[in-house]
């Protein structure tokens, strides 16, 4: 389950850089994702805040999203997701504990996940560590595209 560490620390990377694109003036915290897929190919999200708070999207949800626009339909290999107020560069700080993804990103990354057979590693980064999940361990006996086949 644990991922090498050079594609680790190529995620992680991504999934700050992405955070620079966050829209979130309303919470202050600053959401990047990156989503690593078997063939290499890195597609990252940062969430869209509202002023209808409850419309706001995810970092995860964005990204899955932009996967599924390009045709991805699997080989979800693993997630990184980061989060925190920005710093001068406009990128997330992780502040405290590692940031796991909300309940609604966990079903929304499941979808991709399941449509490819995959169980991605999911790293979850913190101030101080970085915990490295299986989405299933996140997501147990999960509702998916094949309860509908
Ligand atoms: N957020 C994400 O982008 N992903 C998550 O998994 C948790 C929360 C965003 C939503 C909102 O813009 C901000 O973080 C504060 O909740």
């Amino acid at each position: 389950m644990s991922l090498e560490a050079a594609k680790r620390h190529t995620l992680v990377a991504a999934a700050r850089a992405a955070s620079r694109g966050a829209y979130a003036p309303y919470s202050g915290f600053h959401v990047g994702a990156a989503l690593l897929f078997d063939d290499g190919t890195v597609i990252t999200g940062s969430n869209a805040e509202n002023a209808s708070y409850g419309l706001s999207l995810c970092a995860e949800a964005a990204a899955v999203a932009k996967a599924l626009n390009a045709g991805r339909r699997g080989g979800l290999h693993a997630v990184a997701v980061l989060g925190g107020a920005a710093d001068a560069r406009g990128e997330a700080v992780p502040a405290g504990e590692p940031v796991t993804p909300c309940g609604r990103c966990r079903q929304v990354l499941n979808e991709l996940a399941q449509l490819g057979g995959t169980d991605p590693v999911v790293l979850c980064i913190g101030a101080d560590r970085t915990d490295e999940l299986a989405l299933s361990g996140l997501l147990p006996r999960a509702f998916g595209p094949a309860n509908l086949a």
